[in-house]
């Protein structure tokens, strides 16, 4: 059996869920990185037996720009399995959009999950979904997978059955870019900084100037890869505001669990 899978991943929590349901699959198994804006600019016809799409919830959803990307992944009648990784808030409307995707695009979604990984803004004043995905999440990202190669050697294309999701209207109203009131872009810390540029050649939005390091505010996701990526720990991420910090901190307190559909 072919597998490929298909992940964003700007601060390598869905990288690692992806790779550890890739535990639970046999057969051969490939990895597609679309994180860099490189890798998405062009369309993608897959002949694979079996698709596996894993990103990051942004704003109880797919972030935008991904999902215009995803509408560009041709599925020929093929099985699908989607993955959102959340930062323990909430995943919002992103299964309802795998759904729509895959009737879109001619695919059979025959699975779904939805993981927790640490919080891009999580921090140790704020802890969200800190160190996650764990051990215990790594384990049942494995067993999942494990339980779409049966559902595959079973020649089983059923639909996965998806719960609904029922938001507050003002949060899907809410715009990708909406994220920018609440969290500052990035900045750099002249005396840590040794412009190494790591932090440009590692942005997924590819939002940062090689020369001067700025970032384009219009293009920055506030994704955080660059934060987490500086060897130097010289990119410094705020909150606008103090009071917003013990809100996420407080919304975010309760632990979650991941959840698999199949
Ligand atoms: C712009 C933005 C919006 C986010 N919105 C949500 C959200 O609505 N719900 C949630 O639980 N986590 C949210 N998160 C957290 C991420 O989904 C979470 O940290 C995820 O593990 C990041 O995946 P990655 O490490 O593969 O980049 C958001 C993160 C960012 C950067």
């Amino acid at each position: 059996m072919k597998t490929g899978i298909i992940y964003f991943s700007a601060t390598g929590t869905t990288k690692a869920l992806a790779e550890a349901v890739s535990r639970g699959l046999s057969g051969n198994v490939h990895f597609m990185d679309v994180t860099l804006p490189e890798s998405r600019k062009n369309g993608i016809i897959v002949d694979n037996d079996l698709t596996i799409i894993a990103a990051p919830v942004y704003g109880e959803r797919i972030p935008g720009f991904l999902f215009d990307f995803f509408h560009r992944i041709k599925g020929n009648g093929t099985p699908l399995a989607a993955i959102s990784v959340y930062g323990n808030m909430g995943f919002g409307i992103s299964l309802q959009q795998y759904r729509e995707f895959a009737e879109d695009n001619h695919f059979r979604l025959i699975a779904a999950g939805v993981f927790i990984g640490q919080h891009t803004y999580a921090t140790k004043m704020a802890p969200v979904a800190y160190g996650r995905p764990d051990e215990y999440d790594l384990q049942q990202a494995r067993r999942f997978g494990e339980s779409i190669q049966k559902k595959m050697d079973r020649g089983d294309g059923t639909p996965v059955f998806l719960p609904a999701t029922v938001l507050p209207r003002f949060i899907t109203a809410f715009p990708d870019s909406g994220i920018r009131l609440l969290i500052r872009q990035p900045r750099v810390k002249e005396a840590g900084c040794i412009s190494c540029g790591v932090c440009a050649l590692k942005c997924p939005m590819g939002a940062i100037d090689f020369r001067t390091l700025k970032i384009h505010e219009q293009k920055c996701l506030r994704c955080y890869a660059c934060v987490k990526v500086c060897p130097k720990a010289a990119r410094i991420a705020e909150f606008r505001f103090p009071m917003f910090r013990s809100a996420f901190n407080r919304l975010g307190a309760k632990r979650k669990e991941n959840q698999i559909f199949l």
